[in-house]
């Protein structure tokens, strides 16, 4: 395999902090930063001029993005981030007074609050289910199937945030519409890191933009199946309210700052200048490598995970190191060590979650394997 060279210069990112979370907020090229500053040039030159442009310019990024994802681009739509995904899907979909909102106990936390405020308001019920990290595709339908029976909705992570794990979205898919129930794909991690992550039949699929292809933040996608498209609408009512079109009505969301959506398919031309498909395995096998020094440093293990995302590991916590304080032991880190990383857990179980793109070098890992273990006490 042609061994890709890390590209740092590609991003503004401070060379003197080690850059190991990816996953969180993403981070955005130089280039795409530079279209940024071009547009609000412009838009701030006559703005005028520029709102009556923007419609033709998000439509050219619309088409762009969905190319990218390889979806139809009449079901997919422009939305801020996955959390307004998720809240449009549940938002459309009928929940009755007594049905269940299914998830699993690897939801992201504001996902779960989307469920609960519509379970609360509608009368209905969240039921989690508990799905060991251990779990084979086979193993997770199986733990989910039996929990279908009244529910109104299956909510699934596509990978999941706090456990980087990969969920079999076609299975569930198909367990869940043999009894009727719609599914909602939070696919908030999986842009750039699953290939036409949107196709696997689900009711609603959302995804990020600004996490693995590195666009800039808000920007992200909606796919909605053809069933459902005259019904669903944008969480804010504007000038297209009356639209027939689903992705229109969700483009012109009043004076809002469109150019994070119109500048993001710079970003998949610098991914696609990166030699993606071949770099993302590098970069697994790059995280990998740093995750095992890592739990070679601290003395613990890399979580076997079944079924791992790409780019992304889980390196177990000492189970005396304390997260009781918040983001107080990030902080230190970030100060001590000049390393960005998260924290996660599952259970009872700790971990730090390591990401790799295509800034990241073995260097990095190498230095926080030395440090963090002087910094963790
Ligand atoms: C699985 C998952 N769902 C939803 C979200 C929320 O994404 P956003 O903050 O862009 O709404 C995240 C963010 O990390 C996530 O990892």
């Amino acid at each position: 395999m042609t061994v890709l060279s890390p590209r740092p210069d590609l991003w503004t990112l401070d060379p003197g902090v080690l850059h190991l979370n990816h996953g969180s907020y993403g981070a955005v090229p130089r280039r795409t930063q530079e279209v940024m500053a071009a547009l609000r040039t412009e838009m701030d030159a006559n703005p005028m001029v520029w709102f009556r442009t923007v419609a033709d310019r998000l439509t050219a990024s619309r088409l762009a993005l969905a190319e990218f994802l390889q979806t139809d681009p009449d079901g997919f739509a422009l939305v801020p981030n996955a959390s307004a995904g998720v809240t449009v899907a549940l938002q459309t979909l009928p929940i009755p007074a007594g049905s269940r909102i299914v998830l699993t106990d690897h939801v992201y936390g504001a996902v779960r609050y989307a469920a609960e405020r519509f379970a609360k308001d509608r009368g209905a019920e969240v039921v989690k289910i508990p799905i060991p990290l251990e779990a084979d595709d086979e193993t997770v339908v199986r733990l989910i199937e039996p929990q279908l029976d009244g529910a109104s909705v299956l909510i699934v992570d596509q990978i999941t945030s706090g456990t980087a794990k990969v969920f079999p979205i076609e299975a569930l898919v198909g367990a869940a519409h043999a009894q009727d129930v719609p599914v909602v794909v939070d696919g908030a991690h999986a842009p750039a890191l699953i290939d036409a992550p949107a196709a696997g039949g689900a009711d609603f699929w959302t995804g990020n933009f600004h996490k693995w292809p590195a666009a800039p933040r808000a920007t992200a996608g909606l796919v909605v199946a053809e069933r459902w498209r005259a019904a669903t609408m944008p969480l804010i009512v504007s000038w297209s309210e009356y639209d027939e079109r689903l992705p229109e009505r969700f483009d012109m969301q009043g004076t809002y700052d469109y150019v994070p959506w119109i500048a993001a398919p710079e970003s998949l031309r610098v991914l696609a200048e990166l030699d993606w498909s071949v770099r993302r395995p590098q970069l697994t096998a790059l995280v990998e490598e740093g995750a095992s020094l890592l739990a070679k440093a601290l003395g613990t293990g890399v979580a076997e995970v079944v079924h791992p995302s790409a780019t992304m590991r889980l390196v177990e916590l000492p189970s005396w190191v304390d997260l009781s304080g918040g983001d107080t032991l990030k902080m230190r880190i970030s100060r001590e060590l000049k390393a960005e990383i998260t924290f996660t857990g599952y259970e009872e179980r700790n971990f730090i979650r390591l990401s790799a793109h295509a800034y990241n070098a073995l260097a990095d890992y190498e230095k926080l394997s030395e440090g963090l273990p002087r910094v963790l006490g």
